[in-house]
């Protein structure tokens, strides 16, 4: 039986409890962290030579999803009834409601040095410090909202230009492309200052501190955040009859692309899987 994901905002008091136990008890067995040095080593991009996989990159959706999946059974392996809440940042849009609140993610950093003080992952109530991919402190951090230089969210139409595109992604596969479903979502745009950065990118730009960069696995909002983005897929993939990921095949030799990029029957590394075995997850979890 699938089992099914849930809105962060919908969660009950027991919901949520065991979700965060769930998570700090991954954590104190030393897993999480090798989350974070995966994503870590797995974050190139377009100007590096070699395969791309998780980001810049048709792979970037199916990347994700197989992440997500490897957290999703770490944790249910604590507890069989957790599964992976999802953050709809369409609808949550301030730092004051789900996720932010005290008995889930806790709230946004101080403003002296953006150190979350709040909730299960303040660094004070000792249950997580950061190991890896930060240089000072050891404390989680966000700036909610950019204080400073204030952006917005994206918005439902922000996202419906990603999800009206029949396309699921145009050569030359990388950050460059302006159309495409999976880089109107990834959010890589040449367009100037905040605008720059749109949905998927956006968010991690909106969360601010620990979610800026290759670390952002770091804070467990990551998850939340890439979980409304693979519902995203599967929403795409409904609008438009089954469309497929692309390319169906790879990029020949003198392509600029070629072994750069990963093709719907190619595995994925560091996985033994394809993208086209993840396109349907059907059988495995699906959202509420
Ligand atoms: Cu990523
Ligand atoms: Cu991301």
């Amino acid at each position: 039986m699938a089992y099914v994901r849930k809105d962060a905002g919908t969660l009950t008091a027991t919901e949520k409890r065991r979700f965060v136990r769930a998570l700090l008890e991954v954590k104190r067995r030393g897993e999480y962290d090798e989350f974070v040095r995966m994503h870590l080593a797995y974050y190139s991009s377009d100007g590096e030579r070699g395969l791309r996989t998780a980001h810049m990159a048709p792979s970037f959706l199916p990347w994700h999803r197989r992440f997500l999946l490897d957290l999703e059974t770490a944790l249910r392996r604590v507890d069989s009834a957790v599964t992976l809440p999802y953050w709809d940042w369409t609808r949550d849009r301030t730092a004051t409601v789900a996720p932010w609140t005290e008995d889930l993610l806790g709230g946004n950093g101080r403003r002296s040095d953006q150190q979350v003080m709040t909730g299960p992952f303040a660094y004070g109530q000792g249950n997580w410090t950061i190991a890896v991919g930060v240089t000072d402190g050891g404390f989680l951090t966000r700036d909610l909202g950019r204080r400073r230089d204030p952006i917005e969210l994206p918005t439902t139409s922000d996202l419906e230009r990603a999800l009206k595109d029949p396309v699921y992604d145009v050569a030359p596969w990388d950050s460059t492309v302006t159309r495409g479903f999976r880089n109107r979502l990834e959010g890589w745009s040449t367009g100037r200052g905040s605008a720059s950065w749109r949905n998927h990118n956006r968010v991690h730009r909106w969360v601010g501190g620990a979610m800026l960069g290759a670390a952002s696995v770091n804070d467990p909002a990551f998850w939340l955040h890439h979980a409304f983005v693979d519902l995203q897929w599967y929403r795409w993939q409904r609008r438009h009859g089954g469309a497929r990921y692309l390319p169906a095949k790879p990029p020949g030799r003198g392509d600029e692309q070629h072994r750069r990029i990963v093709a719907r029957h190619e595995k994925l590394p560091p996985w033994d899987v394809t993208p086209d075995e993840l396109e349907d997850i059907g059988r495995i979890y699906r959202y509420a």
